[in-house]
């Protein structure tokens, strides 16, 4: 009897699959991200320099939270530590007051993570 083992051909399918499945759930939709952003409008800006009731989200990738110019932060979001990326913005936007506690963002969170990848996928074209 031979022994069956795997062939290296079909794990490497395998993985294939698992990782362009995965990219695909991770990257998002920016047009529907675009209409997610209508949840943030009436307080951001994203293709200015412009603070409104909320700093401007223009450039915030890389950018360490509470730190644009001109706009009044709570000392929460100052004291945070956190820096502006896929990831934080992604976790602070399902739960802005879990994820930076005491911050004076008055938004509850979306709801589904298709909505907060989705979201994600239009600031990274938006917020150039
Ligand atoms: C009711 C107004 C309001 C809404 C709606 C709102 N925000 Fe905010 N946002 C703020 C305020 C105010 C702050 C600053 C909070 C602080 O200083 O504690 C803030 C901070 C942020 C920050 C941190 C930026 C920085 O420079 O540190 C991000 C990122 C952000 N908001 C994204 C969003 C996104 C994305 C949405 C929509 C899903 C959204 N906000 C909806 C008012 C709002």
């Amino acid at each position: 009897m031979p022994i069956h083992r795997p062939s290296p051909f079909w794990l490497g399918l395998g993985l294939v699959a698992l990782a362009s499945g995965s990219a695909l759930a991770q990257e998002g939709d920016p047009e529907a991200g675009a209409k997610v952003f209508n949840k943030c409008r009436a307080c951001h800006v994203v293709d200015a320099a412009q603070n409104r009731v909320g700093p401007s989200l223009n450039g915030v990738f890389g950018r360490p939270a509470g730190t644009v110019e001109g706009f009044k932060y709570s000392n929460a979001m100052k004291d945070s530590g956190v820096v502006c990326s896929e990831e934080t913005i992604a976790a602070y936007i399902a739960d802005p007051k879990g994820y930076v506690p005491g911050n004076r963002m008055a938004f509850p969170g979306l709801k589904t993570q298709e909505e907060v990848t989705d979201l994600v996928a239009y600031l990274k074209t938006a917020a150039q």
